[in-house]
């Protein structure tokens, strides 16, 4: 296990922005903010993310070497949260493709990776895991639940913080080694997209279709409605 820093924070705008600029300070790989909450927490496709007290807010920063394969790096974290909550909770969440994790069919997790260069390059991987909320308000409530929603159970937020980074170094280790397909392998094991007809929302339009793998990149394979296969790169998914 390699060593891991850390920080927690109460009430920040967002922990990518923190994280963010600890590492145009130089700060060492594996430094991780943890926040009670965020003003301005930010989601996927210039989405908001509802940051009340109650959920994980936590931004882990990393320099990789292999920073062509970004997509797999959050591949990664989504299955170090799932193994976290599997391990805490005994519980099955699944995985949406890009890296959305989901319980009982709603979103409990989501993953936004960003890169910063600097002298070197830092992936700021941010993961909001809805834990001990309530309730879930916002745009996005419906499809969203909360592990205390789905289970009854209070969780352990600073505890799970720590299981999701030490799992996430189990699999970062695999990535910096470049055994991508240890990962993809096993991401595709949870992944509930794939063999499914879908509907893709994306920058370049909407495509429907059949959902018949990933490549090695963690792009999506879509066969169109035409015939015709797609490649997506980035979008929301909604299963048929
Ligand atoms: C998504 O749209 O699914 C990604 C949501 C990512 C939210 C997390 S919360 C911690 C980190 N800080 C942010 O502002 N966003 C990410």
């Amino acid at each position: 296990m390699m060593p891991y820093f850390l920080k927690s924070y109460g009430t920040v705008s967002s922990t990518n922005d923190c994280a963010k600029a600890l590492a145009l300070a130089f700060a060492p790989e594996w430094t991780a903010i943890l926040a009670r909450q965020q003003t301005k927490g930010r989601g996927r496709r210039q989405n908001s993310w509802e940051s009340q007290q109650g959920g994980l807010y936590l931004s882990i920063i990393l320099y990789p070497k292999n920073v062509e394969c970004i997509q797999l790096l959050t591949f990664a974290a989504s299955l170090a949260v799932l193994k976290s909550i599997r391990e805490q909770y005994s519980l099955k969440p699944a995985i949406k493709w890009p890296n959305d994790v989901l319980l009982n069919g709603k979103k409990i997790c989501g993953i936004l990776t960003e890169t910063s260069f600097g002298k070197k390059t830092a992936c700021i991987v941010g993961i909001g895991l809805n834990i001990n909320q309530k309730k879930i308000t916002g745009q996005l409530s419906m499809a969203a639940t909360s592990l205390y929603r789905e289970t009854g159970l209070t969780g352990n937020i600073i505890g799970l913080a720590r299981d999701i980074i030490i799992h996430f170094q189990e699999y970062y280790s695999s990535f910096e080694k470049k055994k991508f397909n240890k990962i993809l392998n096993e991401w595709k094991r949870h992944c509930i997209t794939l063999g499914k007809t879908i509907r893709v929302v994306s920058k370049e339009g909407t495509i429907t279709g059949f959902a018949i793998g990933v490549t090695k990149e963690g792009m999506l394979l879509i066969k169109g409605s035409n015939g015709k296969m797609r490649i997506c790169n980035e979008g929301e998914v909604s299963i048929r």
